[in-house]
């Protein structure tokens, strides 16, 4: 059993943004603000308040906005130190200094599985996180902080599910479970987008793993699956045929900003919830609820 400290976090970036088209036509779906930060540095936020600085980004094409965006940027620096904008120029600062952040390309965009394993070189023989940009936690980091305690524990990969609504589930990785104590599951088995009639169970996963390094011969060893894509999911049922897999349940905090919804959402909560903004925004709402008869 490995109980290696996890200090690795592996963000999958490499996909089209099809479902945000226009606006990801020429920029990454992963630096659409959320209020007023890129995506993809709120994921990098959690990772770090985790433990997890080494943080490898899987990019593929037209993704070089994410390199820019964490890198120092010497002109802009000059022009806020010039203009007194001290906060700003803190802010700007502080995206190039958070973490240690590398880059690799998938060249060819085949699955989720894929992206995962050009990860291996850099990770190594380590266990690693692996974060999806599609899901914002906004809890702290606490779902990820316990999935990487259950890894310290009992030295195996560890799932984050979530319970959703029976038609809901063939958008997702559902796993039949076996309870352990509250909030914590042994996966039995795991399919990828099952149809709601032969779902094992309402329980989907959802975008962060702590995986153990097995994963990656697992991954070597997978064919296209659901989507002809290669599946992260059909790599983590053949793990299981040599080694336990948990999952920690949770019930809040996500948001699914790949979904126009829950982007939206996200970006009225966010605002809601910042002192310099929350209270003109709940005015803001409530006048237009009045205004257009909403209730
Ligand atoms: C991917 C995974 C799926 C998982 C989901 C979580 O699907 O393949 O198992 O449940 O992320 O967001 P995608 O959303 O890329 O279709």
């Amino acid at each position: 059993m490995s109980s290696h400290a996890i200090t690795k976090a592996v963000i999958p970036a490499a996909g089209l943004g099809t479902r945000f088209l226009p606006a990801t036509k020429s920029q990454p779906k992963e630096m659409l603000p959320i209020v007023d930060k890129p995506a993809i540095q709120y994921v990098i936020e959690e990772a770090v308040r985790a433990g997890l600085t080494d943080i490898l980004v899987v990019t593929g094409r037209g993704k070089r906005a994410i390199e820019d965006h964490f890198d120092r940027n010497f002109e802009l620096e000059y022009y806020l130190e010039q203009q007194s904008k001290t906060d700003l120029l803190r802010e700007v600062q502080l995206t190039s200094e958070m973490a240690d952040i590398h880059y690799i390309r998938q060249r060819d965009p085949l699955g989720l599985g894929h992206a995962v394993s050009v990860a291996r070189e850099h990770v190594g023989n380590e266990p690693f996180a692996v974060l999806l940009g599609d899901d914002i936690m906004v809890d702290d980091s606490k779902l990820l902080l316990s999935m990487i305690d259950i890894h310290a524990r009992y030295g195996r990969s560890a799932l984050a599910l979530k319970k959703v609504p029976h038609e809901s589930i063939s958008s997702y990785g559902c796993v039949e479970p076996e309870p352990v104590h509250d909030g914590l599951v042994q996966v039995r088995s795991i399919v990828e987008k099952p149809k709601p009639e032969d779902a094992p169970s309402d329980l989907a996963v959802i975008g962060r793993y702590v995986f153990t390094p097995e994963i990656f011969d697992a991954l070597d060893r997978i064919q296209p699956g659901a989507g002809g894509e290669l599946q992260l999911t059909d790599a983590i049922s053949l793990l299981l045929e040599t080694q336990t897999v948990y999952g920690c349940v949770f019930e809040s905090g996500r948001y699914d900003i790949g979904q126009k919804i829950d982007f939206l959402r996200a970006n009225v909560e966010l605002a809601l919830d910042r002192p310099d903004l929350g209270p003109e925004v709940a005015e803001f709402l409530v006048q237009l609820v009045k205004d257009r008869g909403l209730i």
